[in-house]
């Protein structure tokens, strides 16, 4: 049997067009600026399945990461979560979504109040969304510390007696306990050291078999997501460049761009015959984006066009690609 047949195609979530403003001033006299943190994501997460979300510091990866675990609003675009129409939906509909969409942070000792036990602190989702006993809840947190690799006597411990590491599997029990189907993971192991990092990988891929897990699982670093991913979206200033499968993403990259944070990336295939791409000049600010394709300043295949016509997501191959580059063929290896 097909292996797209075998698996769990049950959408969890779906994202149209979600895009969200800032408005700054740089000083009290300005006048208001608007930063276009992200503009138009459009993706569909499945129970069980990983959707990597890459791009450089600043892209817009955790202003996605607030809009689809509803800390913010987008400023357009739909958010549809277990079959729900978010951005019109009534409190009591929203108050029941955040138990389905949590999240964990890059930086869990900012996340996990320094004054709490864990125990207390794994409690507390429960005591606020159940009405589980106290000794309930104190069962269902010793059975998910157990289920992260934590130990007993960690119960009556303080976030500052434990390592990066226990840190973020504290992170991830506290974003488990209220059984979410959908857990947004935005640079959850970007802190930590390289060993420790593939450990709590495997703890998420483990946890993401045993609870039929969704995961947007966001990174500035292609080498991270390559094991976890099903899906990859690329960014760039704010815009999602290329979208494909893990696979196609890996061997058949086809947005300069991609192909540019690849050639930056050290488990690049060192088979592989195409020339590597460096990437020069700085991320231009959201505020003033550059016209035409954000991108051409700082690619080597820029034309006329580039500079004039914003690109529009298309299908390219396997994957969906916006660069007119690629759409006219110029981009070969
Ligand atoms: N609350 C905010 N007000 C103004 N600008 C913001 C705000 N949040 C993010 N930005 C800007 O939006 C852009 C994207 O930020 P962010 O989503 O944090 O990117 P990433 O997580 O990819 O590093 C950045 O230019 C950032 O400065
Ligand atoms: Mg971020």
């Amino acid at each position: 049997m097909n292996q797209a047949q075998t698996q769990d195609q049950t959408q969890v979530l779906k994202a149209v067009d979600l895009t969200r403003h800032y408005a700054v001033r740089r000083s009290p006299f300005s006048k208001p600026a608007t930063v276009k943190a992200l503009g138009g994501a459009s993706f569909i997460l499945n129970a069980g399945q990983t959707l990597a979300v890459v791009g450089e510091s600043g892209c817009g990866k955790s202003t996605l990461a607030r809009l689809v675990t509803l800390i913010e609003k987008p400023t357009s675009g739909t958010l549809e979560i277990g079959g729900l129409e978010v951005t019109s939906a009534g409190q009591q509909t929203i108050k029941s979504l955040h138990k389905t969409v949590q999240i964990v942070f890059q930086d869990p000792y900012g996340s996990l109040n320094p004054r709490q036990k864990i125990g207390t602190i794994l409690q507390e989702p429960l005591k606020i969304n159940t009405n589980l006993s106290a000794a309930e809840r104190r069962a269902a947190a010793e059975k998910m510390m157990a289920r992260v690799g934590l130990r007993p006597e960690h119960y009556d411990r303080y976030p500052h007696m434990f390592s990066g590491g226990q840190r973020q599997r504290i992170a991830i029990a506290r974003a488990l306990m209220l059984n979410p189907k959908i857990v947004i993971l935005d640079e959850p192991v970007s802190a930590l050291d390289v060993s420790i990092q593939a450990q709590v990988l495997n703890l998420l891929a483990d946890l993401q078999e045993e609870f039929n897990l969704a995961f947007l699982f966001i990174s500035h670093d292609l080498s991270v997501v390559r094991h976890i991913a099903d899906e990859v979206i690329v960014m760039y200033l704010g815009r999602p460049v290329e979208h494909g499968s893990r696979d196609e993403i890996f061997a058949n990259p086809q947005h300069p761009y991609t192909r540019a944070l690849l050639s930056a990336t050290p488990m690049a295939d060192p088979n592989r015959k195409r020339a590597r791409i460096k990437l020069t000049g700085e991320l231009p600010s959201p505020i003033n984006p550059p016209s035409g394709c954000p991108f051409h300043p700082r690619c080597h295949y820029a034309k006329d066009r580039c500079r004039q016509e914003v690109p529009v997501m298309q299908p390219a191959g396997a994957s969906q690609v916006s660069c007119h580059g690629v759409e006219e063929g110029r981009i070969t290896d």
